[in-house]
């Protein structure tokens, strides 16, 4: 008789710790479920307004992880139709209207319920800068327009401006350094680690009208309007950072057709060395000269047309190139690229993105090739005749075949001649257009900062779901073990009680 009691108490007891167990597991899994439901992601778009177009992207992340590192991911870009907000200075309600599209678009991809609290951001960057110089009515005209469009969206549209050299540089480092991890991590040990400052990496940015070189220096910066303080996760960065405003390549390609047509006397037709032999291509006078970035001749007829055919010669190309930077500025200064800008020493590795990706990627050059394979590749294809340029890249838009000669050869002199990275150094550079599941650009920085969502301080917060379910394993252990604790003298009891019957 007793014997059968005990067996039934012990069986209850296996039973309490069964379905406690069982509710443990089901409620880890809505744990997960939680997580990786639409109520807990949050959204943010960015447009990037650059000179000669514009891109929208949507990015995501978790709520409840606002504050972790490389959890914001990149879900949708939109290409805007048509060129860059700069160009609608004549027109700017067609600026407006030209990114309805892209707009239409993401609505249809953030839920309706997430939309009133999902931030809209607009940055413009060197062609904006450019029109601001030329003509600043115009270009507070064509933010007035872009600002009506996008407040007729559900959305919490944040402003339209343009963002200035540094920032661009520097949100673009952030950008880099946050999809890597590499200000903080945590560790499988479940711990935030900091990576030593100096293993952050460099970026390098390549725009149609400007380019910008960051990276954290090995010693102190001397000049002040080159410096850039950021308070991440605890730790304080202050990173080198330059935008040198028309070395752009598009800026880059029209300094130095001006040059060309001036040396001939706005006579045509001239000889390009950087284009083809058997390329040919008529311009108007006036497309070259509409740019603060070339100096305006006095005695030219905007209307003339020219005609430019190329010769295909990269050392003629080369030395063209080299007049567009004024090294002999830098010749009695330490530490000066050109135009007498001053860079600390280069260090650490970098990531050279946008324009400087996408023309290494065209000669197959993005996976670390030697600087000597690097020069032969692109000296190579600057020699070859047009026509057999075409056969062998069919699928490549006509115009871009034809500058990716110029674009090679005024990368290398950028980061050679101009940043002053050598055969040494080469290696250390990245020609990359991702990091992790994101695009490589300023946008990503740009949201982060204007939404606090580095924190200044190293987050504290025990991490990750994976801990939650832990802690919620462990409570329900604890509260079986409670339960057997307190039932166990219970059924004694009950059982002595029963007995005495
Ligand atoms: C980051 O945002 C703050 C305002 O929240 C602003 O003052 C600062 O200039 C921004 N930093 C960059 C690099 O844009």
């Amino acid at each position: 008789m007793g014997l059968m009691k005990k067996d039934f108490i012990i069986g209850f007891l296996i039973a309490v710790t069964v379905v406690s167990g069982i509710i443990t597991l089901i409620l880890s899994i809505v744990e997960v479920q939680n997580v990786l439901l639409p109520g807990s992601i949050k959204y943010g778009i960015v447009f990037d307004a650059g000179s000669s177009h514009t891109s929208l992207y949507i990015y995501q992340w978790p709520a409840d992880k606002e504050n972790d590192t490389g959890i914001v991911s990149q879900v949708h870009t939109c290409a805007v139709k048509g060129p860059g907000i700069s160009s609608y200075f004549d027109n700017p309600s067609q600026a407006g209207e030209s990114l309805k599209t892209c707009l239409n678009e993401a609505i249809t991809i953030i839920p309706s319920k997430k939309q009133k609290e999902t931030p809209v951001l607009l940055g413009a960057t060197a062609g904006m800068r450019l029109l601001r110089e030329q003509n600043n009515t115009q270009a507070n005209q064509v933010f007035d327009e872009i600002s009506k469009t996008i407040k007729q969206y559900p959305l919490d549209f944040r402003g339209a401006r343009i963002l200035s050299g540094n920032e661009e540089g520097s949100l673009g480092w952030v950008t880099v350094n946050y999809l890597l991890e590499s200000f903080v991590k945590y560790s499988f040990t479940e711990e935030w680690i900091h990576p030593n400052p100096d293993q952050t990496l460099g970026a390098m940015d390549l725009g149609g009208a400007s380019t910008q070189i960051t990276f954290y220096p090995s010693g102190a910066i001397e000049d002040i309007d080159t410096k850039m303080f950021f308070r991440l996760y605890g730790y304080n960065y202050t990173v080198y950072t330059h935008s040198y405003l028309c070395y752009g390549q598009d800026q880059a390609l029209k300094m130095l057709l001006a040059n060309l047509t001036k040396d001939n006397n706005f006579s045509s037709p001239i000889n390009h060395p950087c284009y083809p032999r058997g390329f040919s291509q008529t311009i108007s006078l006036k497309d070259i000269y509409n740019s603060p970035c070339v100096s305006i001749p006095s005695s030219y007829i905007p209307t003339q047309n020219i005609t430019v055919n190329g010769t295909g010669t990269p050392a003629e190309c080369k030395s063209a190139i080299n007049n567009l930077f004024n090294f002999s500025a830098c010749v009695t200064r330490k530490m000066c690229t050109f135009n007498g800008i001053y860079q600390p020493p280069l260090h650490g590795q970098f990531y050279a993105f946008s324009a400087f990706y996408y023309t290494f990627s065209f000669f197959n050059l993005t996976s670390g090739q030697s600087l000597s394979i690097v020069n032969e590749t692109i000296w190579n294809f600057c020699t070859k005749e047009w026509t057999k340029l075409q056969v062998e890249f069919p699928q490549e838009n006509t115009i871009r075949l034809g500058d990716y000669c110029l674009s090679g050869l005024y990368i290398l002199t950028l980061l050679l001649d101009g940043y002053k990275f050598t055969d040494q150094t080469w290696g250390n550079i990245y020609f990359r257009k991702k990091a992790g599941n994101a695009d490589i650009g300023w946008t990503l920085g740009y949201m982060l900062n204007l939404t606090n969502m580095i924190p200044s301080e190293t987050p504290v917060t025990v991490k990750g779901h994976n801990s939650s379910i832990w802690a919620a394993a462990l409570f329900f252990i604890v509260l079986s073990i409670a339960a057997g604790l307190v039932a166990l003298p219970l059924f004694c009891w009950l059982w002595n009680k029963s007995s005495t019957f």
